[in-house]
């Protein structure tokens, strides 16, 4: 039986953030190189985007690039960006059809301009779809986004805009770039690595964290539903007692 005929359907996340990880290390055991496995990683994201999108996900967040990712080798950033270009290409129409709305976080600036306005093109086009959102996040760190927040928040003291004493956790949230989201309430990472990279650090302040050895290409809906399951049987206690929250 599949898991998704195990999953309550109103306790489902409202928002699921993953880390992709992986790809190289599958394409490594067939002998191939790396950016074959980034390649084949592509069948996975469509694959957990439509899951999501079925089960009635509304943020569905994907660490594509990391800011550290820009220190890999040139042959290997030129692959991920022209991938980056050709998915979103071929992909729009069936987000479209979806009413699935692309959204990015990360440093997007400092994307090649091709890539640049292809995303942008996407996000224009998508952005009245309202079934979920699909947030990439690219040459993103969670670090990179706090820091710019504080500078953002400085500036507003200031220029006298805020006061020193109204700065709460809603002001952080609010400078951060996923701040018209909800925060994850579960994050996926596969591949076996049980670290979370610079991602979201502030946003996970509570999620449940969930991590897999399936390398991202072989990670299927069935793997999707599975961590979702896994979810739903945890206590969630947020600092109280299990009988408080019983
Ligand atoms: C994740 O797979 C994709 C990106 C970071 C862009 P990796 O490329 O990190 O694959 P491994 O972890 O080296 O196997
Ligand atoms: C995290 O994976 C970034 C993405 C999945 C985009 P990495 O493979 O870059 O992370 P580390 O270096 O193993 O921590
Ligand atoms: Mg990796």
């Amino acid at each position: 039986m599949s898991k998704k005929e195990l999953l309550v359907t109103d306790k489902l996340p409202k928002h699921i953030a993953i880390i992709m990880d992986g790809n190289g290390r599958w394409a490594k055991q067939q002998g191939m190189l790396r950016t074959f496995g980034h390649a084949n990683g592509v069948t996975a994201v469509r694959d957990v985007t439509e899951a999501a999108a079925e089960l009635g996900i509304s943020v569905l967040t994907l660490y594509a690039f990391s800011t550290e990712n820009w220190n890999r080798p040139k042959f290997e950033i030129d692959a991920l960006m022209s991938l980056l270009v050709q998915t979103i290409s071929k992909e729009t129409d069936t987000l479209m059809k979806n009413n699935i709305r692309l959204a990015t976080i990360g440093d997007t600036d400092s994307l090649p301009d091709g890539v640049k306005e292809k995303l942008q093109k996407a996000i224009d086009r998508t952005s009245g779809n309202t079934r979920m959102t699909l947030v990439l996040a690219l040459s993103y760190s969670s670090r990179w986004e706090i820091t710019k927040a504080a500078q953002e928040i400085a500036k507003e003291v200031k220029e006298g805009r805020l006061s020193i004493d109204d700065i709460n956790e809603v002001t952080i949230a609010s400078h951060l770039s996923t701040s018209e989201w909800p925060d994850p309430e579960l994050m996926i990472r596969t591949s076996g690595e049980t670290r979370i990279s610079n991602y979201l650090l502030w946003q996970l302040a509570y999620a449940e964290l969930y991590f897999t050895t399936k390398l991202w290409p072989d990670f299927q809906k069935e793997d999707f539903y599975e961590a979702i399951y896994n979810f739903q049987n945890r206590e969630r206690r947020f600092g109280m007692t299990s009988e408080q929250v019983k």
